[in-house]
């Protein structure tokens, strides 16, 4: 399928997906975000890809939301509009494969937001992050408001959130909300390497285990232990159990089933 402004790109396993308007930010519009759920059915749906990196051209990962496009929203349609995100976004976090962030300037508003439904994130030394909603007389509304205090803590999301105050990507590190700092130009080479050592591993105890994490943290913990339980017993079902097991005994490197 062909994306006006989405790029993609697909090599060895990566998909290096580009969101590409970089005239407004990337600001998400409805377009764009219906090209994000259709994108990420087709990647779910390709056996060719393990391992997603979403990314931004230009000077912004996402400066949020389009601002233009809410201008003249009444109550309902806005309520639309955040369901709309939120659902894209949801369907990222629950995606079968892992998605990497690699977060190259602005990640304001949904910008943030759709970073932190990615599973890893990564940034440039360039990078923002900010909730600026309150701001503009709204709250978050692709979910922020829920992943935000899930990745940093109640009191810092409250923090970001009512002040609207933007922070840098150290700042961001140290707080939890992405996993490391890359200088600019090594942003891309740090989250394909990531992604690399991902894309060989077993592909199933990838999936199981971005499910067991995901389905656990939302349970008590009784629960998330069966979860867990069950997710490691189906891997025992696996070519690639038997292999990766093989293999270490034989002590050379595991063959797994990647495409
Ligand atoms: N929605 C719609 N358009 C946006 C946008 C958004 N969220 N963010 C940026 N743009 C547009 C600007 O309107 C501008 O368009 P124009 O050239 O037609 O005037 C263009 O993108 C470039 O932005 P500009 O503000 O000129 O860039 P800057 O480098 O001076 O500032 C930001 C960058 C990110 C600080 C600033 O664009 C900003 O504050 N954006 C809004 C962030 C926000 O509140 N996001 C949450 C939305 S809920």
């Amino acid at each position: 399928m062909e994306y006006s402004k989405l790029l993609v790109e697909k090599e060895n396993g990566i998909a290096i997906v580009k969101i590409n308007n970089p005239q407004s930010l990337n600001a998400l519009n409805s377009t764009i975000l219906g090209e994000l759920d259709t994108l990420f059915t087709e990647l779910e749906n390709d056996s060719s890809i393990s391992v997603i990196i979403l990314t931004g051209e230009g000077k912004a990962f996402v400066a949020g939301a389009d601002i233009t496009e809410m201008s003249s929203m009444d109550a309902a349609e806005g309520k639309a509009f955040g369901e709309k995100g939120a659902k894209v976004f949801r369907k990222i976090e629950l995606l079968s494969k892992p998605v990497i962030a690699a977060v190259n300037g602005y990640a304001l508003g949904g910008g943030c937001e759709l970073a932190m439904c990615c599973d890893i994130r990564i940034a440039s030394a360039k990078a923002k992050f900010g909730q600026p909603e309150v701001g503009l007389g709204i709250t978050p509304g692709f979910s922020g408001t829920q992943r935000l205090p899930r990745l940093v803590g109640m009191g810092k999301a409250k923090e970001l959130i009512f002040t609207a105050e933007a922070i840098n990507a150290d700042e961001a590190c140290r707080i939890g909300l992405v996993n490391s700092v890359a200088e600019p130009e090594e942003l891309m080479n740090t989250a394909v390497a990531m992604a690399e050592k991902i894309a060989g591993k077993a592909p199933a105890a990838v999936k199981y285990s971005k499910e067991s994490i995901n389905r656990g943290m939302q349970c008590s913990m009784d629960e998330a232990i069966n979860i867990e339980a069950n997710l490691f017993g189906l891997c025992f079902a696996t070519e690639d159990q038997k292999e990766g097991m093989k293999a270490f005994m034989e002590k050379r490197k595991a063959k797994f089933n990647n495409k």
